[in-house]
């Protein structure tokens, strides 16, 4: 949530600065500033409401010159989006100019001390409190910039990721974290900042993943300090990025989305690559292997997450207590982390998470950590704070997903439990060798499955224009497509804006189905499953009530063709992989229906990609 970025080195900063900022942009685009300090060194601050297109035509006629420079695209959370609200925020003098990611929880005390004492705002953001309360800091105790920054955050309660510049000093950036990323990148004589390392692989592969509590003193011509706020001193670990620069771009799409969703096929197949062996018939997660016994003696697993990371939980739940046999309850890391849940010693805690930053996720990891349990984390960033943060866990492998409406990585988290799953049942050995070894080799084929699904494209952008502007929508699944439906209807009220509701297609006599007239659209997922002619009785219910039904059909079913009103036909798998297909023309449905709207498909409004504020 929010982009920052920076820059101090020899080249010009504001072309490195903006660049960072578009492809930092999905995280957030309510706003966009920039601070640039020149020669004179005089520092600017330019911002504005908008995106980084309008913050690049606000500074046409202005001064952007220097080497040295912070930037930042906005997601609201204190005060709307404006021009005053967006950061950089200035100090009393303007002396100082901050960016900041997250929330200062303690802003309205510290807001009130400093206004007693004549500071003036001009925003309503937590941030301008900050940088006013560093100043105020520095002059109180006549230190330089970073000891004013070390005290300050350490009389802060809340998340940040910040990064501060000062007026007549061209050759430091201070920056520090806690609860919200940050990644400095090294490169030959300069260095540069992201909230992520997007505006950053362009330039150099070799970064340093700041801790909580670290702040850094990044200097033009010196290796970056590392000092925490509890003044402890710390050597730098230098990691080498996996991204590649193809990632962030397009490649010929008109949206990430609809990239990321053709991308599938091969993000499945890297998801799967050295984890399963080339006969199909062993899989072993090494994260797993290596604790075994906390697997094999789990009380229960517990799985938190968010968003499309939680309806993969509930995919993970129906997994593990059909193939693993062990119960296992599935959380809003949201509620968990505030309800004063049980958590047993014996417990394995399963986060799931595309970004492994979601503060809601983390701040459940913690508390898990702190009952004793043994937590495992299923993450799509690598070195992201998740992963640092738990005992034991596998990366979903499926590359940088851009677009806000998740969708490869959702498919890679439900491969990697599955495989998880397969891997402890037949250590347990709950699952007999056929079931196992026949598992294995379906997953293998998913990959050329989706394919065929992703064939029928045009078919389902030509069915999205008949329900383009229907005002509600309904998806209805049973067992494994159960969570498909929410899935489906998260995708197309995020992206489209149409309201839609996800249920258990049996739960729709039991309220939902008083919804139903000759408008509604119902989305079915009717694979042929175990349960499948319960869930014929209730497309037929659906049809009594002159309901508008789309089904997702297993191909050559001409029982529900001759019932359903539009059919979307998918290869037939196993039960329990069924979710990995049928969710693919769900994706596309929802993709097209919000083109046709002329939606911001990859940038919706009030959403952004990674969420790491409460
Ligand atoms: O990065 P995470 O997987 O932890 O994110 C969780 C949710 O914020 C995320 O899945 C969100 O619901 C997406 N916008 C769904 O498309």
């Amino acid at each position: 949530m929010c982009g920052i970025v920076g820059y101090i080195g020899f080249r010009d900063a504001y072309p490195i600065l903006v660049k960072g900022l578009h492809r930092l942009e999905y995280r957030g685009y309510d706003s966009a500033g920039i601070a640039l300090m020149n020669e004179e060194k005089n520092l600017s601050v330019y911002k504005t409401k908008g995106r980084v297109n309008d913050l690049e035509e606000y500074v046409l006629d202005k001064d952007i010159s220097g080497t040295i420079g912070i930037a930042h695209t906005r997601w609201a959370t204190h005060g709307e989006p404006s021009n005053t609200n967006a950061h950089p925020h200035y100090s009393q003098t303007e002396t100082l100019a901050l960016i900041h990611n997250g929330i200062i929880e303690n802003y309205a005390v510290l807001k009130a001390e400093l206004q007693k004492k004549g500071y003036t705002f001009h925003s309503t953001t937590d941030t301008e409190v900050l940088v006013q309360f560093i100043e105020y800091i520095k002059q109180l105790h006549k230190c330089d910039l970073f000891s004013a920054v070390q005290i300050a955050l350490g009389q802060v309660v809340g998340a940040y990721a910040i990064a501060v510049m000062e007026k007549g000093n061209p050759d430091q950036i201070i920056a520090a974290r806690k609860s919200s990323p940050l990644v400095i990148g090294i490169g030959d004589g300069e260095y540069f900042i992201g909230s992520d390392a997007s505006p950053i692989i362009e330039y150099t592969n070799k970064v340093i993943y700041l801790d909580d509590e670290e702040i850094a003193v990044i200097k033009r011509h010196e290796e970056p300090q590392i000092v925490t706020i509890g003044n402890v001193r710390k050597t730098p670990q230098i990691k080498e990025l996996e991204m590649s620069l193809s990632e962030l771009e397009r490649g010929g799409y008109p949206h990430f989305m609809l990239k990321e969703i053709f991308e599938q096929p091969q993000s499945l197949t890297n998801c799967m690559s050295g984890r399963i062996n080339v006969e199909g018939t062993n899989v072993t997660l090494s994260g797993i292997i290596d604790h075994k016994d906390k697997f094999l003696n789990a009380r229960r697993i517990v799985i938190i997450a968010c968003g499309t990371s939680w309806h993969a939980g509930i995919i993970g739940e129906y997994l593990f207590e059909e193939l693993c046999r062990i119960p296992v309850v599935v959380e809003y890391a949201s509620e968990f982390r505030y309800r004063n849940p049980v958590v047993y010693p014996d417990d394995v805690v399963i986060a799931i998470s595309q970004s492994g930053e979601t503060a809601d996720s983390l701040a459940a990891i913690e508390l898990a950590r702190k009952s004793g349990a043994f937590v495992y984390g299923v993450c799509n960033v690598v070195g992201s704070s998740i992963p640092r943060n738990t005992d034991s866990g596998s990366y979903t492998h499926c590359g940088h997903e851009i677009g806000v409406a998740s969708t490869k990585a959702f498919t890679a988290q439900v491969a990697v439990l599955t495989m998880m799953a397969l891997t402890i049942a037949k250590e347990k050995k709950t699952i007999d060798d056929k079931k196992y070894t026949d598992t294995i080799k379906e997953l293998q084929n998913i990959p050329g499955k989706i394919s065929q699904i992703l064939d029928l494209n045009e078919e389902i952008r030509q069915l999205s224009y008949i329900f383009t502007y229907a005002q509600n929508f309904i998806y209805l699944g049973r067992g494994y497509n159960y969570p498909i439906a929410l899935e489906g209807a998260l995708k197309l009220k995020e992206i489209s804006y149409i309201h839609a509701e996800g249920y258990p297609a049996a739960e729709m006599k039991h309220g939902p189905i008083a919804l139903i007239d000759n408008e509604m659209p119902i989305v079915i997922i009717a694979t042929n499953d175990t349960i499948y002619e319960k869930v014929v009785s209730n497309i037929q219910e659906i049809k009594a009530r002159n309901g508008r039904v789309i089904a997702i059909i297993n191909e050559g079913d001409e029982v529900i063709k001759s019932m359903a009103d539009h059919c979307i036909e998918i290869p037939a798998t196993k039960e329990c992989l069924d979710p990995l297909l049928s969710v693919i023309p769900l994706q596309l449905l929802a993709y097209h229906i919000a083109v046709n709207k002329n939606r911001d498909v990859d940038m919706p409004r009030n959403l952004a990609k990674s969420v790491t504020v409460e």
